[in-house]
């Protein structure tokens, strides 16, 4: 490539989770050639590697596995959405993960899949590896599409913004120069997941700030769902949170709260398990294993009115160093001994997003979404446990093939002019940003919401953008375009709450002086 030559790719997929490795690695098997680009630098930079409890099955029983969607989403999953994630589940499984990657999921001593459980599934139907699911999964996946001879894989590198022209989307501007590099692509997909960055607590690494949903919208793409923002309800209660994943209730852990004094059986506690009382089953029929968003603020709630949370290993069915050796890990690093460990909800997926179809393309010609940056309609407003690696894997698929059959050549448009100059940017100013960023997040978007505390989030959102665009397109400065992303999701975040006052899954809706400690137990 030299200065008079733009660089080209058929297709360029951003983002390097599991969702972007196979939108790649479709596209590269039929033929075209592939640029991913990513700002990662080690696999732990995307969420796939984080995550733990496994990937879904439907174990050749898909109508069930549609079922407990559609419930976990309080019947607000989209079935159609459902069907095509179910009906192409278990072939994607077997086509990537067995047969290309070879991922040697845990198997019980008879050689048999040891398939695990997690909350509001029927069925034994998750396939892991111990609880490090994503990493066994991502590792081989990154080796593989970086072996793949028409696959270019760029790391340590931003999108900034898409590449217009009348509604159809040519490309990207990059952070590979300082006034902006453009790479002009026939389909561009995004695969930039999450949006942890914008809380202070989450199970997401730190570089998830909504990139793509934020390129997207302020391109004009619909996005759709964005106040369903989920919290898992197990993350460790301490500084530096992780994940407890819900594969262990699944197994047999479970929840205690503060009141230790009126528990029934105080001596056999005293010996067995020191912790507090059980308290789900006072919240939902399926007690511990009930849908996440219950569970979440039942947490929240106990915790407010007994002090404390515990996640009780001692009633799991394995030895819990031996099954879970990450997860004792982490805990070990924080001084975490003994059986009982406390939790606290934490942000975790965001089941909302850019709006797409079945194939991943979004309302804007030659552009598709997928992962969790992507609104498929599977989740509804809650999003059933271990659905997705599977979403980000299905959704990969169909839109690596669809952009390959859509044939698009690459044309070169006019890019945004980047300036590289004044004015000085203040010492910290992103840093400081984003922190105020993420307790406005925190504190008026968080597991409950209300009507006036939206409007204020709102209003101090509105302000901390208007900061940030002062600066926009002044410079390639990545933290500042990070900010200027989060702030943009942010921002459609609390839209979306306020237009949405009905309470529904992660939605939780409350008027002044309610919380949901008055929520009546669902019976
Ligand atoms: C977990 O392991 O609890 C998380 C699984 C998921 O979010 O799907």
């Amino acid at each position: 490539e030299t200065a008079s030559e733009p660089e080209t790719a058929d297709v360029l997929v951003v983002g390097s989770g599991i969702a972007g490795c196979a939108a790649a690695l479709q596209a590269a098997r039929e033929g075209s050639d592939v640029l991913l680009l990513t700002k990662a630098t080690k696999p732990d930079d995307a969420s796939t590697d984080w995550a733990q409890g496994g990937i879904s099955t439907t174990r050749g029983d898909p109508e069930s596995l549609k079922e407990d969607i559609l419930d976990a989403s309080d019947g607000t999953a989209d079935p159609d959405a459902v069907d095509t994630l179910v009906e192409n589940a278990d072939d994607a499984v077997e086509d990537v993960l067995l047969d290309t990657l070879e991922i040697e999921f845990d198997e019980t001593e008879g050689g048999e899949f040891d398939y695990t459980r997690e909350a509001a599934h029927s069925e034994y139907r998750i396939l892991h590896v111990d609880a490090a699911t994503g990493t066994h999964i991502l590792r081989p996946f990154l080796n593989h599409v970086d072996d793949h001879e028409n696959i270019d894989v760029r790391q340590d590198t931003a999108a900034l913004e898409l590449l217009t022209h009348e509604g159809r989307v040519h490309g990207v501007l990059t952070d590979e120069e300082t006034t902006g590099h453009p790479i002009y692509a026939g389909a561009t997909i995004l695969a930039t997941g999450g949006i942890g960055a914008l809380y202070t607590r989450s199970t997401n690494p730190d570089d998830a700030t909504g990139d793509g949903i934020a390129m997207a919208a302020l391109a004009g793409a619909d996005v759709a769902d964005l106040e369903y923002v989920q919290f898992h309800p197990t993350a460790y209660a301490g500084d530096d949170p992780f994940l407890l994943s819900e594969a262990l209730r699944g197994e047999g852990a479970v929840l205690r709260n503060g009141d230790v004094s009126e528990s029934e059986d105080s001596e056999a506690r005293e010996t067995e398990s020191p912790g507090g009382e059980r308290f789900m089953d006072d919240y939902h029929p399926q007690g511990d294993l009930a849908p996440r968003d219950v569970v979440a603020r039942a947490v929240e709630t106990e915790r407010e009115e007994t002090g404390e949370v515990v996640l009780d290993v001692s009633t799991l069915e394995g030895e819990f160093a031996e099954e879970y050796p990450a997860i004792a890990e982490k805990c070990r690093d924080r001084g975490v001994e003994g059986d009982e460990i406390p939790v606290a909800p934490c942000e975790h997926f965001l089941c909302g997003g850019i709006d797409v179809d079945e194939n991943g393309r979004t309302s804007l010609d030659r552009l598709y979404a997928v992962g969790e940056c992507a609104r498929t309609g599977v989740h509804g407003a809650n999003r059933l446990a271990s659905t997705s690696l599977l979403e980000g894997l299905v959704w990969g698929l169909r839109a690596g093939g669809d952009a390959v059959e859509s044939g698009a050549d690459p044309e070169i448009v006019e890019a945004p002019e980047l300036r590289n100059s004044d004015p000085e940017l203040p010492e910290r100013f992103a840093a400081e940003k984003s922190i105020r960023l993420k307790r406005t997040m925190d504190e008026y978007l968080g597991l409950e919401r209300d009507p006036d505390e939206i409007a204020r989030a709102s209003a101090v959102l509105r302000r901390l953008k208007g900061e940030v665009d002062a600066y926009i397109r002044t410079r390639t400065a990545r933290d500042l375009y990070e900010l200027r992303n989060a702030s943009v999701v942010a921002l459609l975040i609390a839209r979306a709450a306020s237009e949405n006052t009905e309470s529904t899954g992660c939605h939780y809706v409350v008027s002044e002086g309610e919380s949901a400690a008055e929520q009546p137990a669902d019976d």
